[in-house]
């Protein structure tokens, strides 16, 4: 108890990075009531309780629409810039030094929103934490998955202003029925422009999916990926290849990808030498930042400090940070 305690307190005191967090899911209650309420804006809640209740999902999908009528209410280009000064000042109450952001253009596109409206946002608001904290952050630009090749072709033409401040492209939205393959030439364009890659897969979807991901879309990390434990030549695959899982807990014991924490895999995937990260996803849908991910694994799971530090080791290694700063945070790292 006392030990677990020690371990909490620990953990959220390292310096870490995240790399799997999407923005549209740090959008608090608060905010989306109160920007709603700017823009008068109908949302089927009339409290704050409403909304949290709402948030019990049984499934990828029963969440994947409550966010996306979430994210309805970013509008204009300080929305949006709030939106990611919050994220970002969660960050500096977690030690969160550096953070790789996902943003999903689509979502916002689609209602006339367009990357002159949310980028700048976004950017004002990365641009004050790095000034103000030394805080590190990078943006990759997410296509979802559910809509057409057409449509994340567009996306990648509609974003060319902007690359300087895109270090890579992701996958989201819902897995199964769309597999990466689906997304081959996207994202052999995407590699052609200099842009890095990663993509969900092994949330809900087969190894096969993993596979697919890796030798297709040539990811650099995968997003999730805990199914791959069924398929020992994926694994076997990963661990020579050390391509990063991202890991969620919070949001595969929420979206039922493991009935309860204590039935999570990630100790396994650590233990047979899986480059593991522990990441918060949707923080403001899935109950909890990334400190709250760290401590439900360490209340739930026979997690020692060796694990937690390699895990905080991971984190910085698997980022699109250069050698040098990747170097400099490892040898912060006691
Ligand atoms: N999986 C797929 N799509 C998503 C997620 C996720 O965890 N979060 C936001 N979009
Ligand atoms: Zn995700």
């Amino acid at each position: 108890m006392v030990m677990k305690i020690k371990l909490k307190d620990w953990v959220a005191k390292q310096p870490k990075a995240e790399l799997h967090l999407h923005i549209e899911g740090s959008l608090e209650p608060e905010l989306m009531m109160s920007l709603a309420a700017k823009h008068g804006i109908n949302l089927p809640y009339v409290s704050i309780d409403e909304v949290k209740a709402a948030y019990d999902f049984h499934n990828l999908q029963s969440f994947l629409d409550l966010y996306y009528l979430g994210a309805s209410v970013l509008l204009d280009e300080d929305d949006f810039y709030q939106l990611m000064f919050a994220y970002l000042q969660k960050c500096r109450e977690d030690n969160v030094v550096h953070s790789e952001i996902m943003f999903d253009p689509q979502t916002h596109t689609e209602r006339g929103v367009g990357f002159e409206i949310f980028m700048p946002g976004f950017v004002r608001a990365m641009q004050q934490a790095e000034q103000e904290w030394g805080q590190s952050s990078l943006l990759i630009m997410s296509f979802l998955r559910h809509l057409s090749e057409e449509s994340a072709l567009q996306t990648l033409a509609a974003a060319k202003n902007y690359l300087p401040h895109i270090v890579a492209v992701g996958l989201d939205s819902s897995e199964l029925g769309n597999p990466p393959q689906k997304f081959a030439r996207v994202f052999a364009h995407a590699k052609a422009l200099g842009l890095k890659r990663v993509a969900h897969a092994g949330e809900e979807g087969p190894p096969a999916y993993v596979w697919e991901a890796a030798n297709i879309l040539d990811v650099h990390r995968i997003d999730h990926g805990v199914r791959s434990i069924e398929d020992a030549n994926l694994v076997e695959h990963l661990v020579v290849k050390q391509i990063p899982l991202t890991v969620c807990p919070l949001s595969n014991t929420k979206l039922k990808v493991f009935e309860h924490m204590s039935q999570h895999n990630i100790l396994t995937l650590l233990d047979q030498g899986l480059l593991v990260t522990v990441n918060a996803d949707d923080p403001s849908y899935f109950g909890g930042y990334l400190n709250d991910n760290y401590h439900a694994l360490i209340e739930h799971l026979d997690i020692n400090q060796e694990h937690l530090k390699q895990i905080v080791k991971n984190s910085f290694i698997a980022s699109f940070l250069s050698d040098e700063v990747k170097q400099a945070w490892l040898d912060k790292l006691v």
